[in-house]
């Protein structure tokens, strides 16, 4: 019989616990450590912060650790206003952004992981190199036949205009994808959600004349039919949104112009 074993090196030790605080306001933040310039497993290091002494939200804990007790501490960040998508990691075991995510919405340890299923590059920061090659394979512009026209833009409707909401709101944060069993299996050949749901956006543009091409693109039985309706994208997703609707909005579609 096969036996299954991980490699001893991928398995994530307990670390030490960095700093302790006294307070009545005490919490625990369990991070994963990992460093690719060293020979050591990856680890979780525990952190005390005193939150009277500390922003609302979980970046803001990781802020004050950076800058206060371990600079040696990765992670993405910038817009730190739900805009960026760059600080997505799970956390207490669900994917969504640091930035608008509340200690105050936990109780005791807040454990805080990097997005599952994708290679770490260092601490919290993930390797979302092949989940932007997918997001370029699925052309996101507005591809035309006709030319412009010569004294204005092209204009939509309020109503086509309607019809992208829900959809440009996306701000690729990955938080979806990373939580899709689909992907963590197939993501390989599978585009996952995040990249599903902005081929979406491109169809149901009025000012796109590629729509032909694009569904071309997308029947393929791994690239969009590995989606199972399991719904994890659309409860994860911190903006949201529901790209399991958009993937069976896309099938639809497809179907129809098979009618
Ligand atoms: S759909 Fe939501 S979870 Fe997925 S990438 Fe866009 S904003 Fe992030
Ligand atoms: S609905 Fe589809 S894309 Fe969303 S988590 Fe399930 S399988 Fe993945
Ligand atoms: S820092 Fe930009 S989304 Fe969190």
């Amino acid at each position: 019989m096969a036996e299954l074993k991980l490699p001893a090196n991928s398995i994530v030790k307990k670390g030490k616990t960095v700093n302790h605080v006294e307070g009545n306001n005490v919490r625990k933040f369990s991070v994963y450590r990992w460093d690719p310039d060293t020979d050591e497993n990856p680890r979780t290091d525990t952190y005390e912060i005193d939150l009277d002494q500390c922003g609302p939200m979980v970046l803001d804990a990781l802020l004050k650790i950076k800058n206060e007790i371990d600079p040696t501490i990765t992670f993405r960040r910038s817009c730190r206003e739900g805009i960026c998508g760059s600080c997505a990691m799970n956390i207490n075991g669900r994917n969504t952004l640091a930035c608008t995510k509340a200690i105050a919405d936990y109780d005791g340890e807040i454990k805080i992981f990097p997005l599952p299923h994708l290679s770490v590059v260092k601490d919290l920061v993930p390797d979302l190199t092949h989940f932007y090659g997918q997001l370029a394979s699925i052309q996101p512009w507005i591809k035309t036949e006709t030319a412009a026209p010569p004294d204005r833009e092209r204009l939509q409707s309020k109503e086509a205009r309607a019809k992208l909401d829900g959809l440009y709101e996306c701000i690729l944060c990955a938080c979806c994808s990373t939580s899709c069993p689909s992907y963590w299996w197939n993501s390989e050949r599978y585009l996952g959600p995040a990249v599903l749901l902005q081929a979406h956006r491109w169809i149901q543009d009025s000012r796109d004349e590629a729509l032909g091409e694009r569904l071309d693109e997308l029947e393929d039985p791994f690239r969009l039919y590995r989606c199972h309706t399991i719904m994890n994208c659309t409860n994860t997703c911190p903006k949201g949104l529901n790209p399991a609707k958009a993937i069976a909005e896309i099938k639809q579609l497809m179907v129809k112009r098979q009618l």
